[in-house]
């Protein structure tokens, strides 16, 4: 009876810290998704991977750049305010550096109290200028319509690595392929793509001193769009990792406590 009980109670043991280990582990375990594409994505070494993944400042201050001066010719970002670049866990520009930032831009307001529309500068609250009216005119203008990039790093398979590989995966088109318009790009499905290889070694000046490579920039650029589709990351990681000190307390707790039960019934 009593070696029938210590199994039993040994099986209950194992399973419960096995189902207790497993929800842990569950937390740890990385963002596992298909690879877009036929070619196989180039990754670069993220350090808002992971469950102490958290965002690069200096690279998103310098992907900011990079989309402002390059990308948001032809992109839209509808879901980005400027007062979003001095919230937590972003860029953190300074209140300062964002209403400078948003005075660049004119914004059509109105109606006045006489009716009229009227222009004035852009301020925090204001979203990111689109470059066209709609995807229509876009369209007509680009060949394509250019996608709005707000929520782009979410929108495709290993978002992160799918951008970076694909503003870096310019090549010339392979003897025999029939390039009828736009560009040749290895990663994009069907490899012929109506945007222009967007980046060129040197194009957008760091203050910083980084250099200004069009791999480099890729990564900052991308970097700033993961943050743009995600601006909660720091938070969120914050909140698992305080889940696994819980789930490890609990598991310690549970150990104890079982073993305590057991021991009083022999
Ligand atoms: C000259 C205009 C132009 C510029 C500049 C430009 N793009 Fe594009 N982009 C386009 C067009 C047009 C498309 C649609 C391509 C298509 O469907 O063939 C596109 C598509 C994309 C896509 C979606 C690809 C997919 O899988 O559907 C991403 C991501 C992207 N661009 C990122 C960027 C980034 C980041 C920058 C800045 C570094 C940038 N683009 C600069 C015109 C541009």
């Amino acid at each position: 009876m009593k070696t029938k009980m210590n199994d039993i109670s040994r099986k209950a043991r194992i399973a419960a810290l096995a189902a207790v280990a497993a929800i842990g582990l569950s937390f740890l375990a990385a963002p596992v998704e298909a690879a877009g594409g036929e070619v196989e994505l180039k990754h670069a070494d993220w350090s808002f991977d992971g469950v102490f993944g958290v965002y690069d400042r200096d690279a998103l201050r310098r992907g900011y750049k990079v989309y402002k001066e390059v990308c948001a010719v032809c992109h839209s970002m509808e879901y980005v305010r400027f007062r979003n670049l001095m919230e937590p866990g972003g860029p953190e520009f300074t209140e300062g550096q964002v209403k400078a930032l948003a005075a660049e831009i004119t914004v059509m307001d109105g109606p006045d109290s006489s009716g009229e529309m009227y222009e004035r500068p852009g301020e925090p609250k204001d979203a990111f200028p689109s470059p066209y009216p709609n995807p229509e005119a876009s369209a007509a203008a680009l060949g394509a319509a250019a996608p709005d990039l707000s929520l782009m790093t979410k929108a495709r398979p290993d978002g992160p690595n799918y951008i970076y590989s694909l503003l870096t995966g310019y090549v010339d088109a392979p003897e025999g392929f029939d390039l009828a318009a736009g560009s040749y790009n290895l990663y994009f499905p069907g490899h012929q793509i109506a945007m222009p290889p967007p980046l060129s070694d040197g194009q957008v000046d760091y203050e910083d001193g980084t250099p200004n490579t069009v791999d480099q920039m890729a990564k900052d650029v991308t970097h700033f769009l993961m943050w743009t589709a995600e601006p909660r990351l720091e938070q969120r990681h914050r909140i698992g990792f305080q889940v696994m000190i819980y789930l490890v307390l609990l598991s310690g707790f549970l150990w104890f406590a079982m073993r305590k039960v057991w021991s009083d019934q022999h």
